[in-house]
């Protein structure tokens, strides 16, 4: 699977682009600040709906502007499928699947699977339980379309537990009856989440600790270990004991929504111990392990998406890096780098086909002729 063209209408600091990929390999070149990540966002946009980056939709659109579109043409199990996106300021986006407009926006998930390795992903090492969950939850709902939908009957049901909880504190009464009501449906829902998140880390896993094996030349040994209070507690128990704890608090205290990732370097917390390169290498792995799973479980090869990856990585995890993504085993690639000595060394292994573009200013120009070879 992978996109053939894509046309962007003041999308960021894009006025009007559109540009042909290569199946393979494709190179973004520029400096800082020109768009390189604002173009890998557009593609991770039409697989996922929304921004990588923004969570508010109208940042997206170019500053002065009323509206943007997307739009990208796939090539998928040798059906040509285009995928276009409008948003207008104040209202709500348009996603259209060859023409025909999806009612809901979670059917599209899965359908173009992608992984994207980004700098910002340090914020699942350093940032809070919140962005470890997210990770799980968007790769299971890349290749199980139910899993989305109980997650989001959970998070209603959560969110309706917790209104009562802090109304019963106000109103100074309280009703168990109708509390329960919830609690049966938490406790179907967040044992299913709980199987499924763990039956996701425990395959992951071992994927995982290969790729950093490679990446890092097989001399740090990495942990991923899933917590929850679900593991080996019965939820329906764990919520009653918790009851007096969630009235004082004003909301659940216990279930999913705790869930968390361990990240172990050797005996120690990642996030504590770990250099940058190491975190760096740590992330990468995940990333590739993630691409493995989606892989063998949609039968699609995902789309990856590598902004910056050779940032902090010393040279042989670098070379390594090269040599892996350079393997048949991946498919469409896109990367970006500020100068093109990785890419070269890149393209060079790859030995397939490869598009180089020129990035700057939201100007997109593809290197052509003798100015695209490589000398190393
Ligand atoms: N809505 C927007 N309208 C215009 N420019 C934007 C918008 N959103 C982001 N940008 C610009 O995009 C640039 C950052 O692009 P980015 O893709 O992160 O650069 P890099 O090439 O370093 O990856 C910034 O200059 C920022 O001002
Ligand atoms: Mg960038």
């Amino acid at each position: 699977m992978y996109i053939r063209d894509l046309s962007l209408l003041n999308f960021k600091n894009f006025e009007e682009t559109e540009l042909a990929f290569s199946p393979k390999l494709n190179c973004f070149i520029g400096n800082n600040g020109v768009g390189k990540t604002n173009l890998l966002d557009a593609v991770y946009y039409l697989s996922f709906c929304k921004s990588f980056l923004n969570s508010i939709e109208a940042e997206n659109i170019r500053h002065g502007e009323e509206f943007l579109a997307i739009q990208g043409v796939y090539v998928r199990n040798d059906q040509e499928e285009v995928i276009h996106c409008g948003l207008k300021k104040g209202q709500s986006k348009q996603f259209k699947r060859n023409k025909k407009e999806y009612s809901k926006l979670a059917d599209h998930i899965g359908l173009l699977p992608l992984v994207m390795v980004s700098p910002s992903d340090i914020s699942l090492i350093l940032g809070g339980s919140e962005e470890r969950r997210k990770f799980m939850d968007s790769v299971i709902s890349q290749y199980d379309r139910k899993y989305l939908d109980v997650l989001l009957r959970y998070n209603r049901a959560l969110l309706q537990r917790n209104n009562l909880l802090k109304n019963f504190a106000q109103i100074q009464r309280f009703d168990y009856g109708m509390l329960e009501a919830w609690d049966d449906q938490l406790i179907v829902l967040g044992k299913e989440i709980n199987v499924k998140r763990a039956e996701f880390i425990q395959k992951l896993l071992p994927v995982f600790q290969k790729f950093y094996e490679l990446v890092s030349q097989g001399h740090e040994i990495v942990e991923l270990v899933y917590e929850s209070a679900l593991n080996d507690h019965d939820f329906q128990e764990l919520i009653r004991e918790a009851l007096p704890r969630d009235r004082a608090a004003q909301h659940t205290t216990v279930g999913i929504h705790k869930d968390d990732l361990h990240f172990k370097l050797g005996d120690y917390p990642m996030k504590k111990l770990g250099s940058q390169g190491q975190k760096k290498t740590y992330l990468v792995a995940l990333k590739l392990a993630q691409f493995d799973f989606i892989c063998k479980i949609s039968g699609l090869k995902p789309i990856l998406l590598l902004d910056d990856i050779f940032d902090k990585l010393d040279s042989i995890r670098v070379e390594q890096i090269i040599k892996l993504v350079s393997e048949e085993h991946f498919g469409q690639i896109f990367i970006t780098d500020t100068n093109r000595e990785h890419l070269d060394h890149i393209i060079v292994s790859a030995g397939a086909d490869y598009k180089i573009f020129h990035i700057e200013d939201g100007q997109v120009a593809e290197i052509r002729g003798s100015e695209k070879e490589v000398v190393l």
